[in-house]
């Protein structure tokens, strides 16, 4: 029996099944890279998984240790720092592909009927790639790690009703210290990645069942519905996509390369407190309003994106035509932006 046939018989693969699975039609709008913005952060994603399991092999969760571990990641292994830099400019890039997407489905309208359910696993994986960001700055457990755990733990903690809770969940006891470090540490490369993973696949699967959303454009109407094979087509402008990415990724962290801060030190509060960019505008409308009112903010934001498909709905139907939703969209992304460039110029 030659290699072939003894593969065949001992690990059969049904090739008709495989062609027919990867070759699906996918409409020819998709060649046009902003309504295909979906797979940039599934792309950033795997970048994340692989170079994240690499800064585990040095990576030591002890708030006595895990600074001088990425110390030794950026300073002295082998190119640790390429890693390291990849690592942080991909979490930034993959937030911002991630709004891009988000933006595209919203004023396409794509999350109406049949597509609810993957606008709301969208919204499940926006917030936990919020949460990726979040976990994995306080991990370097330098000055902005600690003094950002403390902030985020703090606001958390004006949560109504359950904030308490949440609080000493997040810290795991009443002060940030091992027993903290130890539950982001589990967060950023246990838990979120199982939901992220289980999150995608949900994603992805309906994405395939239900398929994606058809739009025509005005100068198309008149021409047949026209597709193309996923395999080979589709997954070479992916493997494009790729090469861009890294090429800007590797770019950046060449150009910018990741840097270290001071060791936390709980006794001494820095001058300004600055969390990542993508906090900027909830960071910006907790300083203008008091905790315990701010808060409400973003939960009421959140909310509201997990119900959009069913407000927008509503709107429809008893303001039919007016497009509410969609001004309700172009205000919030206005008002997000002002609070964003806010933050960045204000003090
Ligand atoms: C890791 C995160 C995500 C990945 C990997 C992902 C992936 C994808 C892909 C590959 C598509 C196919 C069409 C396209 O490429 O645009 C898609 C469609 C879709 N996504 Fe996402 N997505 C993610 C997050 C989100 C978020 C945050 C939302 C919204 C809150 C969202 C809502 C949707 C909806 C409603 C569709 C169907 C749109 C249509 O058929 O036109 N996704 N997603």
């Amino acid at each position: 029996m030659g290699f072939k046939n003894w593969l065949q018989t001992s690990f059969p693969i049904n090739e008709e099944a495989l062609v027919s699975i990867s070759s699906e039609p996918i409409p020819n709008h998709l060649k046009r890279w902003w309504w295909a913005l979906g797979g940039t952060p599934l792309i950033l994603f795997l970048i994340q998984a692989f170079t994240g399991i690499l800064l585990i092999f040095y990576y030591v969760p002890d708030p006595d240790k895990a600074y001088e571990s990425v110390k030794y990641i950026t300073f002295t292994a082998k190119f640790g720092w390429l890693i390291r830099s990849i690592h942080r400019w991909a979490s930034n890039l993959m937030i911002a592909t991630l709004l891009l997407h988000m933006i595209r489905v919203f004023f396409t309208q794509t999350f109406r009927s049949p597509r609810e359910f993957n606008w709301i696993f969208g919204v499940i994986l926006f917030l936990i790639t919020l949460i990726f960001g979040f976990t994995g700055y306080s991990l370097v457990y330098e000055q902005m790690s600690y003094w950002a755990m403390k902030v985020g733990t703090g606001i958390a903690a004006a949560t109504p009703f359950i904030g308490n809770w949440i609080s000493d969940f997040m810290k795991g006891g009443s002060e940030i210290g091992q027993n903290t470090l130890t539950r982001f540490f589990l967060f950023h490369v246990v838990i979120l990645p199982f939901i992220a993973i289980l999150a995608i696949s949900l994603h992805i699967y309906l994405i395939r069942t239900l398929g994606v959303s058809t739009l025509e454009f005005k100068r198309d109407v008149n021409e047949p519905k026209k597709t193309f094979p996923f395999f080979p087509d589709h997954f070479y402008t992916e493997l494009i996509i790729v090469t861009i990415v890294m090429a800007i990724l590797i770019t950046l962290a060449l150009l910018f390369p990741v840097s270290l801060g001071e060791k936390a030190n709980p006794n001494v509060t820095p001058l300004h407190i600055k969390p990542e960019w993508y906090f900027y505008p909830v960071f910006r409308w907790l300083k203008i309003t008091n905790l315990e009112v701010g808060i409400l903010g973003p939960i009421f934001f959140i909310l509201m994106l997990f119900s959009w498909p069913f407000l927008d709905r509503l709107f429809e139907k008893y303001f039919p035509g007016k497009e509410i939703g969609f001004w309700i969209g172009a205000g919030g992304l206005i008002t997000i932006n002002v609070f964003l460039l806010w933050e960045v110029f204000g003090h």
